[in-house]
C-alpha cells in the first residue's frame, strides 16, 4: 500500500487580518459567504495577500487540486492500493475517500474545501473528505509505515528506479510531497523520513513529482502487467 501525503499544502481559508481587504469582500460576496469562509486564492487574492507573511507562497489550492486529481485517477487507487492525505501550513488533515470523484473545475473543488473547513467533512451527509487538526509527525506516526520516502530537491539525488528497492506489496510505504510553490517544507520532515530523496537537478512541480511516484510504485508492485494480464 502506497500513503501519498501531500504535506504543508497551501490550503487554508482567508486569514482574519486580511478579511476586511475590498478584493477579499467582493470575492466572499460572489460567493456568498463570510469573508473567512472562503479558500485563500492568490490568483485571485493577490492584492490582499501582499499583507500576509509568507504571501508569495501561499493560497495554491490548485497545487492539491491536481495533485488529488492526478492521484485518484491513478490505476493504483483503482486496485485499492492508495491512500491519500494533504497536511496543511496550520496542521489541518484532509483524509481523502479513495473512491471520491472529486471537481474537476478549481472553483468547484474550492466549495468543496469550503465545505469541508466549515463542516470538518465534505459533503454533507455522505463525506468524502473529513478534516481533522493533526501534524505531519502524528499522521506518520499513525500511519506505522514500514518507510518513509520525503522527496525534496534538498534530498539525496536518486533514480526514480532505485526508490523503492526492497519494498513489497506488504509493505506500507509513506511518500511526502510538498504541496507549496517554491521555499522549503515547514514541517520538519527530517525527524519523519528515514530517506530524503532528490529526483532531478532541478525543482520540480508537486504534480509531476506525484505522477512519478505513483507510476513507478506501481511498476516496482507489476501492477501494469498484472491489470494487462501479461
Ligand atoms: C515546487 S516544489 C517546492 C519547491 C522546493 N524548493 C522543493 O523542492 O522543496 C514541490 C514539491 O515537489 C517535490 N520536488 C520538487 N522538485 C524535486 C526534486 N528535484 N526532487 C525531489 N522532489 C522534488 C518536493 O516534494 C517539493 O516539496
Amino acid at each position: 500500500m502506497l500513503n501519498l501525503v501531500i504535506a504543508d499544502a497551501e490550503v487554508e481559508t482567508v486569514p482574519a487580518e486580511i478579511a476586511d481587504h475590498r478584493v477579499i469582500r467582493w470575492h466572499a460576496r460572489q460567493r456568498g459567504r463570510r469573508p473567512t469562509e472562503i479558500i485563500l486564492n492568490s490568483g485571485l487574492h493577490h492584492a490582499a495577500m501582499r499583507r500576509l507573511p509568507d504571501g508569495d507562497r501561499r493560497g495554491r489550492p490548485d497545487i492539491a487540486h491536481m495533485c488529488l486529481l492526478l492521484a485518484l485517477d491513478a490505476p493504483l487507487n483503482r486496485e485499492g492500493l492508495l491512500r491519500v492525505y494533504v497536511h496543511t501550513r496550520q496542521d489541518r488533515l484532509i483524509t481523502v475517500n479513495p473512491s471520491t470523484r472529486l471537481p474537476r473545475v478549481l472553483n468547484r473543488f474550492e466549495g468543496l474545501l469550503e465545505q469541508l473547513f466549515l463542516a470538518g467533512e465534505a459533503p454533507p451527509g455522505k463525506p468524502l473528505l473529513r478534516l481533522e487538526r493533526a501534524t505531519l509527525k502524528e499522521l506518520i506516526g499513525r500511519l506505522r509505515p514500514r518507510k518513509t520516502i520525503t522527496f525534496s530537491d534538498r534530498g539525496q539525488r536518486k533514480l526514480m528506479s532505485e526508490i523503492y528497492s526492497g519494498v513489497s506489496r506488504d509493505d506500507d510505504v509513506c511518500v511526502v510531497i510538498g504541496g507549496f510553490p517554491s521555499g522549503d517544507f515547514l514541517s520538519d520532515v527530517g525527524s519523519i523520513s528515514d530517506e530524503q530523496v532528490c529526483i532531478d537537478p532541478e525543482p520540480l512541480t508537486a504534480p509531476t513529482v506525484v505522477a512519478r511516484a505513483i507510476y513507478v510504485y506501481e511498476e516496482s508492485l507489476g501492477i501494469t502487467r498484472s491489470r494487462l494480464g501479461r
